[in-house]
């Protein structure tokens, strides 16, 4: 099957974020963000990696947006960095940070690359965390105005924008397990920030909307396939809590449905944080939600974790393929998501906004040879394919990522690059993939 198959106004493109990419954290007027600040400190992401140069983006976006070019890439998805437009994250703007995003956005649409901003990838400014972060419910305001600083500079010539990256990891990662920044742990902290990041969400979407009536507004959501391990009635019912928690809490807010407290009691708490008149802040009519899957998950109930009463069984030990991040390689995932997604009645079309996986990859020769990498493409893109012949309104597909780049708490080591970076030289390769999805953008390779 070649590109054809999916249709001639289907979108394909890459994806990145600011924090994973650009480097520069203290360049020109750019405030300290959570990411900084937690990878500053020691012990917190593995070998102590952070992302103060990374892949240098910030210097070296004309050379990379040429290779994108050159790879016949024609959407590319990235984020903006909160604390480089307002180092306070509220208030007067950093001139010199709008100037690169201008910058940036100019060069993308000179070579005829489309723009396709996310609004919140993951590092907000410091400044505000001193203040409580996504737990205080200031956060509304604050959240209000950057976006509205960011239509105001880019809707000019940004059409495409998506709100949150995925709300459900940066406040459970963030806030509950405080294995991503800001660290922090517990119910105290995670219910608040769940709560303000889906009014946040909405009030995204509906700021745009406002100040740009003609824009395309999305926000994209982490989804995993959720599979019982045994047959038997209590790992299904567990099943079903961990489907609310990890694929319906920020969905289904968003499509008016509130959220789903029957299965998740646990999450009943959250009422103490609603306001009057929340309930009707939470809705938004997106143009189109982004489905971000890597995996499945396989879950058992327990009896002794708290909460969730569930438990994860890592790809490791059912003895199946998995990826450098220890995810199972599932490809089916994708396409019961796409369907599990497009069942609710309200739905807008669904974009794959990121997909892709991390192995071991090595220089050689100067090449990259990530066979791995290229199965997995067309095995997950065969699934996406198969949902849409199946009636599925999906009509996009991000590849993460563009370029290897800093993966969280992981820190360097898992690269999901179509493009390799040494980190010593920066140096860019395309790898294998990189020329696999070149030859299919251009109808030359298949799946
Ligand atoms: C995030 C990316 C991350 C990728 C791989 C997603 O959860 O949006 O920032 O690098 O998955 O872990």
């Amino acid at each position: 099957m070649t590109r054809d198959a999916f249709g001639n106004d289907f979108c394909w493109g890459v994806s990145t974020a600011a924090y994973q990419i650009e480097g520069a954290h203290e360049a020109e007027g750019k405030g300290a963000s959570i990411w900084d600040v937690f990878s500053g400190t020691k012990g917190k992401v593995k070998l102590n990696h952070n992302g103060n140069l990374a892949c240098d983006f910030f210097n070296r976006y004309p050379d990379d947006l040429e290779l994108m070019q050159q790879m016949h890439i024609p959407n590319f998805r990235f984020s903006l960095s909160w604390p480089r437009l307002l180092p306070q994250g509220f208030g007067r703007p950093n001139k010199a940070g709008l100037a690169y995003y201008n910058r940036l956005i100019d060069h993308c649409l000179e070579l005829g690359i489309t723009p396709w901003v996310t609004l919140y990838h993951w590092d907000l400014p410091h400044a505000l965390e001193k203040q409580g972060g996504w737990t205080n419910r200031a956060v509304l305001d604050w959240f209000e105005e950057y976006t509205t600083l960011c239509v105001n500079q880019f809707g000019d010539r940004v059409n495409h924008w998506m709100v949150l990256n995925e709300p459900m990891v940066f406040t459970g990662a963030g806030y509950f397990l405080g294995v991503h920044a800001p660290g922090r742990r517990g119910f105290g902290s995670f219910v608040p920030a769940v709560h303000h990041a889906a009014l946040c969400q909405a009030i995204g979407g509906r700021t745009i909307r406002r100040l740009q009536p003609e824009a395309t507004i999305g926000t994209t959501f982490s989804c995993s396939y959720i599979t019982p391990y045994r047959p038997e009635e209590k790992d299904a019912r567990t099943v079903r809590r961990v489907d609310a928690l990890l694929n319906r809490l920020f969905l289904e807010p968003a499509l008016g449905l509130g959220y789903p407290l029957d299965d998740l009691k646990f999450m009943r708490r959250i009422e103490k944080y609603m306001k009057p008149g929340d309930e009707d802040l939470l809705p938004f009519e997106f143009d189109f939600i982004g489905v971000q899957n890597y995996t499945r998950e396989v879950v058992k109930h327990s009896f002794w974790t708290p909460f969730l009463q569930a438990n994860l069984v890592p790809a490791r030990k059912r003895n199946v393929p998995y990826t450098l991040m220890n995810w199972e390689v599932y490809p089916e995932s994708i396409y019961h998501m796409l369907h599990q997604f497009s069942q609710y009645a309200n739905i807008p079309k669904l974009i794959v906004t990121e997909n892709g996986a991390a192995f071991p990859d090595q220089v050689l020769d100067g090449k990259v040879h990530d066979p791995q990498r290229v199965a997995f493409l067309q095995q997950y893109l065969q699934q996406v394919h198969r949902a849409k012949a199946e009636g599925v309104k999906v009509s996009g597909y991000f590849v993460w990522s563009f370029v290897d780049n800093f993966e969280w708490a992981e820190g360097y080591d898992p690269r999901f690059g179509l493009v390799h970076v040494d980190y010593e030289t920066l140096q860019r390769t395309i790898k294998s993939s990189g020329y696999w999805y070149r030859d299919f953008l251009q109808g030359k390779a298949t799946l």
